[in-house]
């Protein structure tokens, strides 16, 4: 079993694996077309797999496959096949933006996937467009949430970055929107780590808020038990029984003591935090010929210098090295 050097356990693999992504949030990706890596850069499936094995052997059990935009990268299918294949993992996750998964939701539930969070920042076809910088695709995501359902993938949970002034007015009509569709819906409090540097603390609403807003509209909430020590959201359902609902609070209710995540880039890299300051390479490593045994010596090193948390209300805070489209969420 992997631990760090704070005597967190880490179990939980992040695994991005590609760096594009078809939409350009504006929380998370630039304006202007990025430098995606060449495709050299890239991890093959294979490699991918290899570190995913070892890391499973390590004592990783839960894996949430990101990108970029996951489903855009072909294969993604027989890539979690092979991940179930492997054995080592109880927990099988993706998160997407939902845009292509009317087309791949039953093959990928057919694959092995356990379980979808899909982002979802707004209910208005304008506002959608605006916020994704994209045309027309509030329909496809929602028939692709359908189609996840439809697949077995229920419930599916919703993800909404709430950014006051683009999107807070919106949040009673998506408890309603979650609440007639049965999805589990998660408020999460905006980071900073947006390429275009938008963030600010002002634009933050804090899940404070949310639960007393809430409450103000006649939906008071009652708190459930974590289903795992580390969970990033803290667990609600409506006292009126009309569901689930979660925060997550990583800026005004920091999660990080009980960390148990790293995540492994596409252009395979170790990020012990998602506010790390460097990476880790192991891409040199696998392609030098290097056996198991010294990646995974090298892993466990790694490991033990991750950060011990966020620094996110530092007065001296400094963004990370790479912004989320870059990291996979
Ligand atoms: P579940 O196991 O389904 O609860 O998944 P999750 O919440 O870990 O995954 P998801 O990809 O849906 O992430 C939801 C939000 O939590 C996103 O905004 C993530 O960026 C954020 N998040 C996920 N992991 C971390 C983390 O380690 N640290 C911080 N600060 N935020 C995280
Ligand atoms: N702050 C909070 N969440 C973010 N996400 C992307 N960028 C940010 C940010 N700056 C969310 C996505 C997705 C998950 C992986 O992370 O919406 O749901
Ligand atoms: Fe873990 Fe870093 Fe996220 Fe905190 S910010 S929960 S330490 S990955």
């Amino acid at each position: 079993m992997l631990k760090d050097k704070f005597s967190r356990h880490i179990t939980d693999l992040r695994v991005s694996v590609t760096d594009r992504c078809n939409f350009r949030c504006i929380y998370c990706r630039s304006a202007e077309p990025e430098n995606y890596q060449p495709p050299e850069s890239l991890l093959t499936w294979a490699e991918l797999l290899r570190l995913c094995r070892l890391l499973g052997q390590l004592g990783l059990h839960k894996v949430r496959v990101t990108g970029g935009e996951p489903t855009v990268r072909p294969g993604v299918e027989e890539f979690i096949a092979r991940l179930a294949a492997l054995g080592l993992y109880d927990d099988i996750a993706m998160t997407t933006n939902g845009y292509l998964l009317a087309q791949k939701a039953a093959t990928l539930k057919a694959a092995g996937l356990q379980r979808l969070n899909v982002s979802l920042d707004s209910l208005r076809p304008e506002r959608f467009d605006r916020i994704t910088r994209t045309r027309g695709a509030l329909d496809r995501v929602l028939a692709g949430l359908e189609a996840a359902q439809a697949a077995g993938l229920a419930p599916v949970k919703v993800n909404v970055v709430v950014v006051r002034g683009f999107n807070d007015d919106e949040i009673l009509d998506f408890v309603e929107f979650a609440r007639a569709h049965g999805h589990i819906l998660r408020f999460i409090e905006f980071m900073p780590l947006d390429a275009d540097h938008i963030w600010d603390r002002t634009r933050v609403v804090p899940a404070e808020e949310i639960r007393g807003r809430l409450e103000s509209a006649g939906l008071p909430l009652v708190e459930l038990p974590r289903h795992y020590a580390s969970e990033t959201a803290r667990r609600y359902r409506f006292a009126d029984d009309g569901g689930e609902i979660g925060l997550v609070a990583p800026v005004s209710e920091p999660f990080c003591g009980k960390c148990s995540r790293v995540r492994l880039t596409a252009d395979g890299k170790i990020r012990t935090c998602l506010f790390s300051q460097l990476d880790h390479d192991l891409r040199g490593l696998l392609r030098d010929g290097a056996s198991d045994a010294d990646i995974a010596a090298e892993i466990e090193s790694i490991v033990e210098m991750k950060e011990d948390g966020h620094h996110i209300n530092d007065p001296d805070y400094r963004p990370p090295n790479r912004t989320m489209v870059f990291i996979g969420g």
